[in-house]
């Protein structure tokens, strides 16, 4: 199995791609630029080296990436450029899946949200990819710290939501494979819930006023270990 993710080249993307190949799932990690993700795909390769049934990291251009993913496709641009990706990458999305994770942080302060006019972004890229591409919101709440810490499991559980749940649920299955839960959250209307719980975790992992940063959020189970 190839995915796609787009700004593959940041902090979250990167993780991703880092803990899906561990995986043994091949990435086509998208940039702008394309040497850019050549170069960052090697590095990651060479920190991934030592694990058995790796799958691949290749660097290119997004709408390249997007055509090089089997099914699905991830978004890890800054809020600032989720839209015009988008638009650039169109034509190569139809039939696929885009995984939307982008988080619209108020712009002068990451520690509230500022939702588009369609509500939030899984909601606003839905609107502007039509019904051709199924859009679905997850992945959020996860921190980059988390997911480049190889060697540790993922700190937290993953809430997926979108309006096609056989498409949410294919997400699900892919994000399983990290060894997280995966958890419906329901139609893409409740991503405004999950994209705006990451600035209070934000508020929190820089707050003085709690022993920890890089927090996530876990669905605790009554009767479950705590
Ligand atoms: N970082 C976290 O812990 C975290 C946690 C949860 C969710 N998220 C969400 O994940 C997304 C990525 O986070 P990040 O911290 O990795 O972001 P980032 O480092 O700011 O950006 C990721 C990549 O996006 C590309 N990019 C930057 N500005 C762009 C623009 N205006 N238009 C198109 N592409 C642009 C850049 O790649 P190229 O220059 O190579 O194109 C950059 O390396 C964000 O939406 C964030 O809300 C992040």
């Amino acid at each position: 199995m190839k995915i796609a993710i787009l700004g593959g080249t940041g902090p979250q993307g990167q993780g991703l791609a880092l803990r899906f190949a561990k995986a043994g799932i091949d990435v086509a990690l998208g940039s702008r630029e394309q040497a850019r993700s050549a170069d960052i795909a090697a590095e990651l390769n060479r920190r991934i080296s030592e694990y058995e049934g790796r799958g691949e990291i290749e660097g290119y251009a997004n709408a390249e990436a997007v055509s090089r993913a089997d099914e699905i496709v991830m978004l890890a641009v800054p809020y600032a450029g989720h839209d015009a990706t988008l638009e650039a990458i169109r034509p190569a999305l139809e039939g696929k899946i885009l995984v939307d994770l982008v988080v619209p942080l108020a712009e002068k302060d990451p520690k509230s949200v500022a939702m588009p006019p369609e509500g939030s972004a899984t909601e606003a890229a839905q609107a502007l990819l039509g019904p051709g591409v199924r859009v679905v919101g997850a992945l959020h709440n996860v921190s980059a710290h988390t997911l480049n810490l190889l060697d540790e499991r993922i700190n937290c559980d993953v809430l997926v939501c979108g309006n096609d749940a056989d498409a949410a649920q294919t997400v699900m299955d892919l994000v399983g494979r990290l060894e997280v839960s995966t958890y419906y959250a329901g139609p893409a209307i409740n991503a405004r819930c999950l994209e705006a719980i990451t600035p209070i975790l934000i508020r929190l992992n820089i707050s003085k006023k709690v022993p920890f940063s890089h927090a996530g959020i876990r669905i605790w189970a009554p009767g479950s270990p705590a």
